[in-house]
C-alpha cells in the first residue's frame, strides 16, 4: 500500500464496531438460552475466528456481513458440543484467552490453537489461575503457549467411539471458585477467569493491577450474571441463567483513534466520528489527546446495554508533549502506536512508562514503533517498558513492514499522511483483523478536501 501526504480531512464517518464487545456478544450469546441478536458486529478477522469456533463448538450463528449483524441460537451455560476438530483463533488473542476459560468448564476435550503469531503469546498467563480453579489445560510443546489441549484425560461414556459427543461426566469441567490476584492488569486474564468462573462451585473473584477493560463484565450482568465490582476486584457467583439479548455494538475507540489522531495532526481538518465507543475503561486516548491540548469534543452521549457512546469532533490542534503512565496505561494499551505517532506533532517530550505489556502484542510493538517512527525521521528511543519522543521533528516517507500486525499497519498509515514524501507499507492487508476497509475510509476522507 503506497501513502502519499493527506489533504486536511473533512466531513464525519463512521467507525465498525467494537472488536471487544464483538468477540464477547458471540460468547455470551452462546451461553445463554435464546435468540441474540447483534447490530454494528466487526465483522473483522479476529470476531470472524470467534464465530468459527463457536460454530464447532455447536452453536448455530447467522452473519450477515452487508449488514454487520449477527443472529446467535444460545443454547445455555451446557449447551456446547464436543469440537470434532482443533479451535483454530488465527490472530486472535482474545479468543484463544477468553474461550479457554470457557473451554474448561466444559465435560469434553478440545485442542484449541492459532497463527504463528498467536503461538508465540504468553499463555501461563491464563494456565496458571484455570489450573489453580482445578482446570486440566496444558500447553502442548510445554513452553506456556498454544497450542493448548483442555481436558484431554477425560473418559467416553460408551466404548463406543463413534459417539464422538458423549463424554464421562467424572471430574472433567468441575472448576472451583478462586480469587485471583492477576500479576498484569489484562481483561483477557480477567474475562479467562470470570468465564471459567461460571461453571466454578463457588464465588470466583479477580483482582487486577489497575482496572482493565470491562466489557465482560458489563456484558454478563446485561445478561443476568450476579457480578460487582469495588475497586479493582470483581466478584462473580457461578452457574448464572444467562437469558438471551439484543446488543447494540457502538464505534471500537481503539479504530476511531487512528482518524481521532489524522485530524489533529493534519493541519486544517475537522472531522466527525459517530457513535464512538466511550467506555472509561477504554477512553485513555481522549484523556491523553486533552491534556496534549487538543480541541477535541464530545457530542450527543448515549448509554446502551451499559456502554457509553459518543459523536467525537476533532479540529487540527497545536500539542504538547505529556508523561502517560500508571493506570490510565491499560485504557489505552493498543493506542500506543498511533499515540507515538501522534507524539511526533507534538512540542516537547512525550514519556510512556508502565507499557511493558506491548512486548507480547500482535508484534513487539515498542521495537516496531521505535524503529519505524525513527526510520521517518523521528527522535525516539526504546525504553524497557515504552519510549521517550522528542517531538516535532517533521517525518518523512519511508518502508514499512507491518509485520502483520494491524495496528502498526494502521498507525503509520496514518504517520504517512502526515509525512513528507512517500510511504510503502508492506503487508497491509493485516488491517482486517480489526478494520475492514480502513485504507478506503482513509482514503475518502483524505479525497474530500481535494
Ligand atoms: C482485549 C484486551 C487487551 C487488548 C486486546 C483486546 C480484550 O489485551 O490489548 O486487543 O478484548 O479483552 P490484554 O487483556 O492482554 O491487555
Amino acid at each position: 500500500m503506497i501513502i502519499n501526504k493527506s489533504h486536511p480531512l473533512k466531513g464525519s464517518i463512521t467507525i465498525p464496531g467494537d472488536k471487544s464487545i464483538s468477540h464477547r456478544a458471540i460468547m455470551l450469546g452462546a451461553l445463554a438460552k435464546g435468540r441474540t441478536e447483534v447490530n454494528n458486529f466487526l465483522m473483522g478477522d479476529d470476531c470472524l475466528s470467534t464465530i468459527s469456533c463457536f460454530k464447532k463448538l455447536g452453536i448455530s450463528i447467522d452473519v450477515d456481513i452487508v449488514k454487520q449483524k449477527v443472529i446467535i441460537q444460545g443454547e445455555g451455560l451446557d449447551g456446547l458440543k464436543c469440537p470434532d476438530s482443533i479451535l483454530d483463533v488465527g490472530n486472535s488473542g482474545t479468543t484463544i484467552r477468553l474461550l479457554s476459560g470457557i473451554l474448561c468448564g466444559q465435560s469434553f476435550p478440545s485442542t484449541i490453537t492459532g497463527d504463528s503469531s498467536i503461538q508465540k503469546r504468553p499463555m501461563g498467563r491464563i494456565i496458571d489461575p484455570l489450573v489453580m480453579m482445578g482446570a486440566d489445560i496444558r500447553s502442548i510443546a510445554n513452553n506456556d503457549c498454544a497450542p493448548l489441549q483442555i481436558n484431554s484425560t477425560c473418559t467416553l461414556k460408551t466404548n463406543n467411539t463413534s459417539i464422538q459427543r458423549d463424554y464421562q461426566i467424572d471430574d472433567t469441567g468441575k472448576l472451583k471458585g478462586i480469587h485471583y490476584h492477576s500479576p498484569v492488569a489484562s481483561a483477557q486474564v480477567k474475562s479467562c477467569v470470570l468465564l471459567a468462573g461460571l461453571y466454578a462451585d463457588g464465588e470466583t473473584q479477580v483482582t487486577e493491577p489497575a482496572l482493565s477493560r470491562n466489557h465482560t463484565e458489563l456484558m454478563l450482568s446485561e445478561f443476568g450474571a450476579k457480578i460487582s465490582r469495588f475497586e479493582n476486584t470483581i466478584r462473580l457467583e457461578p452457574r448464572p441463567f444467562l437469558t438471551a439479548r439484543n446488543i447494540n455494538i457502538p464505534g471500537d475507540i481503539s479504530s476511531a483513534a487512528y482518524f481521532i489522531v489524522a485530524a489533529l495532526i493534519i493541519p486544517n481538518s475537522e472531522l466527525l466520528i459517530k457513535n464512538v465507543g466511550i467506555n472509561p475503561t477504554r477512553d485513555g486516548i481522549l484523556k491523553v489527546c486533552h491534556m496534549m491540548g487538543a480541541d477535541i469534543t464530545l457530542e450527543n452521549i448515549k448509554y446502551n446495554g451499559g456502554e457509553q457512546s459518543a459523536d467525537i469532533l476533532i479540529r487540527h490542534s497545536n500539542l504538547k508533549g505529556i508523561e502517560i503512565s500508571g493506570k490510565i496505561i491499560p485504557t489505552l494499551i493498543d493506542e500506543i502506536p498511533i499515540i507515538a505517532v501522534l507524539s511526533c506533532f507534538a512540542e516537547g517530550k512525550t514519556i510512556i512508562r508502565d507499557a511493558e505489556e506491548l512486548k507480547v502484542k500482535e508484534s513487539n510493538r515498542i521495537e516496531e514503533i521505535v524503529r519505524n517512527l525513527s526510520n521517518m525521521g523521528a527522535d525516539i528511543i526504546a525504553t524497557d517498558d515504552g519510549m521517550i519522543i522528542n517531538g516535532g521533528r517533521p517525518l518523512h516517507g519511508t518502508v514499512i513492514d507491518s509485520k502483520m500486525d494491524h495496528r502498526i499497519a494502521m498507525a503509520f498509515t496514518i504517520a504517512a499522511m502526515a509525512s513528507h514524501g512517500s510511504t510503502t507499507i508492506l503487508n497491509p492487508e493485516c488491517v482486517n483483523i480489526s478494520y475492514p476497509y480502513f485504507y478506503d475510509v482513509a482514503k475518502t476522507v483524505s479525497d474530500r478536501y481535494s
